[in-house]
């Protein structure tokens, strides 16, 4: 026995020492050459594997350990925090009517007879986060998430340069800024070209890369994406400013990075002009801002204005308007989606607008093609508000000369199927269904995507390949991949990018997957018009998937040697019977079901699955089985949210108030619900109340 600890210690420093090597020189080689021998997955493995040994064995630290050089963590997940006060967002003005109408509400609502201090602040396009600090020290960051629980990114911050960790002077207590963290259009350009030669993400913008960088587990990659950030918000006692400006100073003086285009304003003329400047010369700026932000400045006025849904009455953002360039259509070609639908895309000459090269243009059908009567070669105007996908505005009809009018395939240009357009519908679908690799290989990163079995390791760009080699052609191929790989001689492990520990871990993934809860399983076919919510719904009805299957045959028949739907049955009526569901989303999910092959898969991956059924409503809720109407705005939760989080306690949700209801919740501006809850005598609660009703269940 102590022989077996002996040998097992003798061979843990052995690994602790391979170990430490390897990481110091994939550091070498990250930063001082610029260059990944392994990829960041690897390498994360490797940090917490060396993590796991000294944590064990803190007696083998040794100094040459990365993790005793350098403040850099690599962590297993994010774990999930609860903000001090919700991180609410902005609503937007496009005008200055819109601006103007802003103030106005503002008097209205605080009975000023005079123009408010505003405070205008860019508004940085970047991603926002928190950071509270205690007695000087900071001691917690974490990121906006739903705005009310965000990620604890504490490692994180730690390792922006710029970022104070210890303040200086006299510092409150207990302290919180938020703002916006963003990465430079130069360090974007310069990340991107190095991810092309790494073949890693390229990112859409800055915005994304300054997102996907701080949120990184190893915080050695956060460390070199050179991230920068600027404070907008400061929440501490009322004693340390009574104004934004004020506050905004101060916390300069402590360390923190403000913007340096901050200004007071006391009239609607002077923030516009201020607007107009700051929206011509933006493009000299080196980090992105798509709009102003216009504060009411003093925080007691604040105080009173409040906020209404997620957006404080006192603040408003003013976006600039989308950018527009004029360049060359080269080409259409279509794209075929996961459920046939075909797209066609504009190949534009490159072109930068705001600082990103955009190539591509979105023509969205047939329709929009016609109307604006595009054709290949012509000089087109294209306009990019934030990351959509650009958008064609324009044809500059003047330029024309040798433009070639596109012709809308008539056959799927990706399987050579039929193409057929639905009455009532802009949309052109390829018939080809499963048959059409397209929509096999849209279907497959479909299942495996985050909302459905969110396998780990196994993306788009895997699937693919995992497709291209014939590894994996149906869902069914995805469960046995480990198994085949077994007895194949195509070994995934031989090709680059994928390695020994990555294909392990992908198999280790794909295991834990089995487990799938019903809603997801459902989910995960990509049937049209099954989203999360009415796969939900299904799950929620029919608890287990052997009910479901079952009624969904004996919602089918037999005609003419075909699998139908039996629109008379009771099963199928019990479909349509469900709120919220309709006949349009259920004779789509049994029209799935009306194919063989479809019904085999399933009925094989339920064999190779643990398919959980739906779980039952808590048994001690307060609510359970309570009928519950939501009026007017809330304010913590969306109603979107409130209404989800009744529903998962056992309560109904119904959209009108009747002698059954048992409880109306009333935000603010609730009205006729309201009054007719009142008439009948119908307990009513405000959200204060809905709040703590909810947060006293067991
Ligand atoms: S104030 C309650 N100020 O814009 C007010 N936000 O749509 C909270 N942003 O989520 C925001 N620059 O991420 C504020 N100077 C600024 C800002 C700013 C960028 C972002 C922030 C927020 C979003 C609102």
């Amino acid at each position: 026995m102590i022989e077996d600890l002996f040998n097992n210690k003798i061979k843990v420093t052995a690994e602790y020492q391979a170990l430490i090597a390897k990481i110091n020189l994939c550091d070498k080689k990250y930063y001082q050459e610029d260059d990944s021998i392994i990829s960041d997955a690897e390498y994360d493995e490797l940090r917490i594997r060396l993590n796991e040994i000294e944590q064990q064995y803190p007696e083998l630290i040794s100094k040459d350990s990365p993790s005793q050089k350098v403040g850099y963590v690599v962590q297993k997940d994010f774990n999930k925090v609860s903000h001090s006060t919700a991180m609410l967002s902005l609503a937007n003005a496009f005008s200055g009517k819109d601006v103007d109408d802003f103030i106005v509400k503002i008097q209205n609502f605080l009975n000023l007879s005079y123009f408010p201090e505003i405070c205008v602040e860019p508004k940085i396009d970047g991603i926002s986060f928190a950071a509270r600090f205690e007695n000087g020290k900071f001691v917690l960051g974490i990121t906006r998430g739903d705005g009310v629980v965000g990620e604890d990114i504490t490692e994180n911050i730690k390792v922006i340069k710029s970022f104070p960790l210890e303040l200086q002077g006299e510092v409150p207590n207990r302290l919180e800024v938020r703002g916006e963290m963003y990465m430079t259009k130069n360090n974007f350009k310069i990340l991107n070209q190095q991810q092309e030669e790494n073949s890693g993400k390229i990112f859409a913008n800055p915005r994304n890369a300054a997102s996907g960088s701080l949120r990184q587990l190893n915080t050695q990659i956060t460390a070199k994406r050179n991230l920068d950030y600027f404070i907008y918000t400061v929440l501490t006692d009322d004693s340390f400013a009574d104004n934004q400006y004020d506050a905004l100073q101060k916390i300069s003086k402590l360390g923190f990075s403000i913007n340096p285009y901050i200004k007071i304003f006391k009239s609607l003329d002077d923030i516009i002009a201020f607007y107009q400047n700051i929206n011509e010369t933006r493009y000299s700026l080196v980090y992105d801002i798509d709009g102003m932000v216009y504060k009411v400045n003093n925080f007691a006025l604040q105080e009173r204005l409040g906020h209404v849904a997620r957006s404080p009455r006192w603040a408003i953002a003013h976006k600039f308007p989308a950018e527009t360039v004029t360049t060359k259509l080269e080409d259409i070609v279509i794209q075929v989606g996961r459920t046939g639908v075909l797209t066609p895309v504009a190949c534009l000459a490159a072109v930068n607008v705001g600082g990103v090269m955009v190539t591509k243009a979105t023509l969205h059908n047939e329709d929009e093609i016609k109307r604006k009567d595009i054709q290949i070669g012509d000089i087109v105007t294209i306009q990019r508000a934030g990351d959509v996908i650009p958008q064609i505005l324009k044809v500059n009809f003047d330029k024309r000369s040798n433009s070639k009018q596109f012709i809308f395939p008539k056959k799927c240009p990706v399987c050579g199927a039929a193409v057929e357009r639905i009455a009532d519908e802009a949309m052109t679908r390829c018939v080809g269904g499963m048959k059409c690799e397209a929509q096999i290989l849209g279907s497959l990163k479909h299942f495996v995507s985050k909302e459905a079995f969110n396998i780990d390791g196994l993306g788009e760009k895997q699937i693919e390949f995992l497709y291209r080699k014939n590894l994996i052609k149906n869902f069914t191929d995805i469960f046995y991949l480990e198994k085949k790989q077994q007895d194949s001689a195509i070994k995934l492990e031989n090709f680059s990018g994928w390695g020994k520990k990555s294909v392990e871990n992908l198999f280790a993934a794909i295991k834990l997957q089995k487990n799938i809860s019903l809603d997801k399983f459902i989910y995960g076919f990509g049937i049209r018009y099954v989203g999360q919510n009415n796969a939900k719904l299904l799950a929620k009805n029919y608890l287990s998937i052997k009910i479901l299957l079952e009624e969904i045959s004996n919602s089918l028949c037999i005609e003419n040697d075909k699998i139908v739907i039996n629109y008379d049955s009771v099963s199928y009526k019990n479909f349509i019977n469900i709120d919220g569901l309709g006949d349009k989303v259920v004779n789509k999910l049994l029209e799935y079901f009306t194919d063989q092959d479809n019904f085999d898969m399933v009925n094989e991956l339920i064999t190779i699955l643990h398919i959980k059924n739906f779980e039952l409503v808590q048994q001690n809720s307060k609510i359970a089985n309570k009928i519950i109407v939501f009026t007017g705005s809330l304010e913590i939760m969306s109603r979107f949210e409130a209404k989800n989080m009744a529903e998962k306690l056992g309560a109904k949700v119904q959209g009108s108030v009747s002698k059954k209801t048992d409880y109306v919740v009333a935000g603010e501006g609730s009205g006729s619900k309201l009054k007719k809850a009142t008439e009948l005598g119908i307990t009513i609660l405000d959200e204060k109340e809905w709040q703590d009703l909810i947060s006293t269940q067991n």
